[in-house]
């Protein structure tokens, strides 16, 4: 395999972009993340790729629960700014404002939709590691169009 044919082609898949977020005893952690894709819809059943030595990583698997974040057209900054993991102040993170939704996972106040999992299998391989997450708890707030890895000029693949 050409390893440049393996890269591009790799890149040519298509992805959303959506803010992660999770709690356990040690604290908050949360990422943006693209690899995520509903894989049931009954159960509803979503299934996310996690760096393995991320604090969210780290968050998620001993406390078996997440929430994702839709992120918005209009919200590339709040993207960016959750490149580099969580930062919490009182109640925002990274200077968003969140609540805890019903799993006790971090829930955002800004992005136009959210849910909540619970982790129902997870799959240890390579970098990064699988978790399927059965969705709990849902919500939007508003109609906004979704912002994609492509159109805010992201890569991560390959
Ligand atoms: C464009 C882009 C896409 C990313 N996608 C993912 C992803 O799908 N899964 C993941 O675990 N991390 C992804 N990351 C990395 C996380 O955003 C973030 O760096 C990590 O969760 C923070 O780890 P930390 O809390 O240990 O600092 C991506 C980073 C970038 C720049």
């Amino acid at each position: 395999m050409d390893p440049n044919d393996k890269k591009k082609a790799l890149r040519l898949l298509t992805y959303g972009l959506y803010i992660a977020t999770s709690r356990d005893l040690n604290g908050y952690a949360g990422g943006t993340i693209n690899w995520l894709s509903q894989s049931s819809f009954s159960p509803p059943l979503v299934m996310a790729g996690i760096q393995r030595d991320s604090s969210l990583h780290q968050a998620i698997a001993t406390s078996g629960i997440f929430a994702v974040h839709i992120v918005g057209r209009s919200q590339k900054d709040l993207a960016t700014s959750f490149f580099k993991g969580a930062a919490v102040q009182g109640d925002t993170m990274n200077g968003f404002r969140f609540g805890s939704g019903v799993t006790g996972a971090p829930v955002l106040v800004d992005p136009p939709a959210w849910f909540e999992c619970r982790v129902v299998e997870t799959l240890f391989r390579g970098d990064h590691t699988i978790f399927v997450g059965e969705v709990v708890a849902a919500g939007v707030r508003r109609n906004e169009e979704p912002l994609t890895l492509r159109e805010a000029g992201f890569a991560y693949g390959g």
